[in-house]
């Protein structure tokens, strides 16, 4: 048995469907290959399950955060707050405008940005918190609302992996000033191909990234610049391919979410002997990835992959330990989790004896270490 991380046939049953999206844009009339229509009701019907003041396509993620920061004006001097565990964007974006990440330390289990941590790292230069909802587990976006609003800062959420996830009643995303999505690929909304979208409840807000994303035009008038903006224009066909994945999106989210419950409750012993399942729960949870806290990683890994099973290490280093953006520093809870963490498949394509299957093999190893147990 040999089971991916991420599917390689991800797309299969909607192969024809692309086909003719392409074929039907490339030969349109209009010949209108980015920002046309599809794009426009794409962002309406997002706008309109999310009841967002405004969403605005763009071209990934990452371009996503840079847009938000930059109509934010985020720039020297100015200091953001990110997690020290995460993805690289959350602090070249941030590095790239010339303003400062500062890394807060996580909580050991959930993995994403500890509140006091974000606390203790407001300093008077502090323009925006961002924490990042990363790892199966939502950031505490309530206490990080009330620190950005207690010390007159923005709040910019990454949930760039978290698209679907609600906490408290409120989707990721509408959390912040403003949050992100991204579309790339392998993500729980992936597209074939590169993307992403700014949401926000801030009209004002929203119309300051919607320029930004096409050289600081208003939509109106070409060739007026209002402002220093970037080309991050959406495409088309990847519009209209998500508007036709959009309607089964829910169904694949219960299914990595009815995955990851199970995973839960089968791991649910297996601290004392060395493997640390996520906290169980529906609320607040995004299960783009499903990750463990394991004593010994590097065999599980092994023992995974000799059973036929893919895993990754997201992240093997924490950001600050990272050449490109060096800080001196201890940031003891990331560190301890950077070593441990293991995520294990929990795409939607996974049939029900896949996820026996790796469940079986992760319990398997915990039964030989009873030695170990994960103190979290
Ligand atoms: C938490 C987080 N933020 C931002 C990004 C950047 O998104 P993209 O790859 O679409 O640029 C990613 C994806 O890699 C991510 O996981």
């Amino acid at each position: 048995m040999q089971i991916p991380f991420f599917p390689p046939n991800l797309f299969e049953d909607d192969r024809d469907v692309l086909c003719e999206i392409v074929r039907a844009i490339g030969t349109g009339t209009s010949a209108r290959l980015i920002l046309g229509e599809q794009t426009a009701c794409f962002e309406q019907e997002l706008r309109t399950a999310l009841g967002a003041a405004d969403v605005v396509a763009c071209s990934s993620g990452t371009s996503a955060l840079t847009l938000i920061l930059t109509a934010l004006d985020v720039g020297p001097g100015d200091e953001v707050v990110i997690p020290a565990l995460g993805c690289a964007p959350l602090a070249s974006t941030v590095t790239n405008l010339g303003a400062t990440p500062v890394f807060a330390d996580v909580d050991r289990w959930t993995m994403v940005a500890d509140p006091d941590e974000v606390a203790r790292s407001i300093t008077s230069r502090t323009k925006v918190l961002m924490p990042a909802h990363m790892f199966s587990v939502m950031a505490d976006m309530p206490r990080m609302r009330e620190l950005a609003t207690a010390h007159g800062v923005r709040l910019l959420e990454d949930s760039a992996l978290a698209q679907g996830g609600v906490l408290g009643g409120r989707p990721a995303g509408l959390w912040g000033d403003a949050g992100v999505y991204s579309f790339v690929q392998v993500k729980t909304f992936g597209t074939a191909g590169e993307g992403g979208a700014v949401i926000t409840g801030d009209a004002e807000l929203g119309r300051a990234v919607r320029m930004l994303r096409n050289h600081g035009q208003d939509g109106k008038r070409r060739f007026m610049h209002h402002r220093i903006g970037y080309n991050s224009r959406f495409d088309e066909v990847q519009a209209a391919f998500l508007r036709h994945r959009l309607p089964g999106l829910r169904a694949r989210l219960d299914r990595r979410a009815a995955i990851a419950a199970h995973y839960t409750e089968r791991f649910a012993d297996l601290a004392e002997q060395g493997v640390l399942a996520p906290p169980a729960g529906g609320d607040g949870r995004c299960f783009y990835v499903y990750t463990l806290l394991a004593e010994r990683r590097d065999e599980l890994r092994e023992h995974l992959a000799a059973a036929g099973v893919a895993s990754h290490i997201y992240y093997p280093r924490t950001l600050p330990r990272q050449p490109a953006f060096a800080t001196a520093g201890t940031w003891p809870h990331a560190e301890w989790a950077s070593q441990r963490m293991l995520s294990i498949p929990v795409h939607p394509l996974l049939s029900d004896a896949d996820v026996e299957h790796v469940a079986d093999a992760v319990v398997a190893h915990a039964a030989a270490g009873k030695a170990y147990v994960v103190e979290h």
